[in-house]
């Protein structure tokens, strides 16, 4: 059977955006049920073992839905907080967190990966996007909003895919907005004209609270569309499904390639995090 508690801390988690609710492949050990001071994070969390690749011993990823079990939670709606809290109260240091984007540019085709390197917030500040707050003043460095060594890895892991079905973009900007609505054609020419590479509405304030966590984090993004500035069809959710349904075989044979090469034992400092203990500074606090 599942078990309900994990005694050894957990240091890699997976995050599926939609169309990634699960990662079979691995073997399913336990589902926590994990309560944070910010609530309940957006489905169990599900721990899975995966064979390292040079040792061959167990290491042990979590996985969340951050839609839910049945994406039944909208991109507004996600309980981002306490899915940051929660994982980082089993050990996680690492996060590779996955999301369907649309595609701002011509060679960005719908089914492309990228490993974006730049984030341009435009969400409309009514998500709660911090954990320090209430007398609590704390202020973290977000000019490098994802881990350049995290993304190295993912970028070499995705670039040996190629050729196998894969194509992968290992730099651009993501532009995050509010939705639930998709953009109009206007916003959606600007954010080109802006030098947008992709679109969502996951990647805040998710980034953010992991960068207040010392937790390294790096978003992967699956183009499903050309959003609606392209002459093809304008972005629906059919299509967004549709895609992320047809290249999920290809969504998981990336994130067990990125999950082989975080499992060597080379990486075992960047995965606690090492580099990034320290790095939230205070101002000052009440208590
Ligand atoms: N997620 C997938 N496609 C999208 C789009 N075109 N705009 C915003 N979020 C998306």
């Amino acid at each position: 059977g599942i078990a309900d508690k994990y005694d050894a801390p957990v240091r890699i988690a997976v995050i599926g955006g939609t169309g990634l609710k699960s990662l079979p492949g691995f073997t399913h050990v336990a589902n926590l049920n994990v309560e944070t001071p910010w609530g309940k994070p957006s489905s169990p969390i599900s721990i899975l073992h995966h064979a390292s690749p040079s040792t061959g011993h167990p290491i042990p990823i979590a996985f969340l839905s951050r839609h839910g079990l049945h994406h039944e939670i909208a991109p507004h709606e996600v309980p981002a907080r306490a899915n940051i809290a929660a994982l980082r109260s089993i050990g996680v240091r690492t996060i590779i967190a996955f999301s369907a984007v649309g595609s701002l540019q011509e060679e960005v085709r719908p089914r492309d990966f990228v490993v974006p390197d730049q984030v341009f917030d435009r969400t409309k500040g009514v998500r709660p996007w911090t954990f320090f707050e209430g007398g609590m003043v704390g202020h973290v460095g977000f000019a490098d909003p994802f881990d350049s060594t995290l993304s190295k890895i993912v970028a070499k892991s995705g670039h040996a895919l190629e050729g196998d079905g894969i194509t992968l973009h290992d730099k651009g900007m993501i532009i995050c907005m509010e939705g639930p609505q998709f953009s109009t054609r206007a916003e959606s020419n600007i954010y080109r004209s802006w030098g947008g590479t992709v679109i969502n509405m996951s990647v805040l304030p998710e980034a953010k609270l992991a960068r207040e966590a010392e937790i390294a984090y790096q978003m992967i993004c699956m183009a499903t569309d050309y959003d609606c500035w392209h002459s093809t069809e304008d972005v629906n959710v059919e299509m967004v499904m549709g895609h992320m349904k047809a290249n999920s075989e290809n969504a998981r044979r990336l994130v067990g390639a990125v999950l082989d090469e975080l499992s060597n034992e080379r990486h075992s400092d960047l995965v606690q995090a090492k580099h990034l203990e320290g790095s939230m500074k205070f101002a000052g606090s009440m208590t």
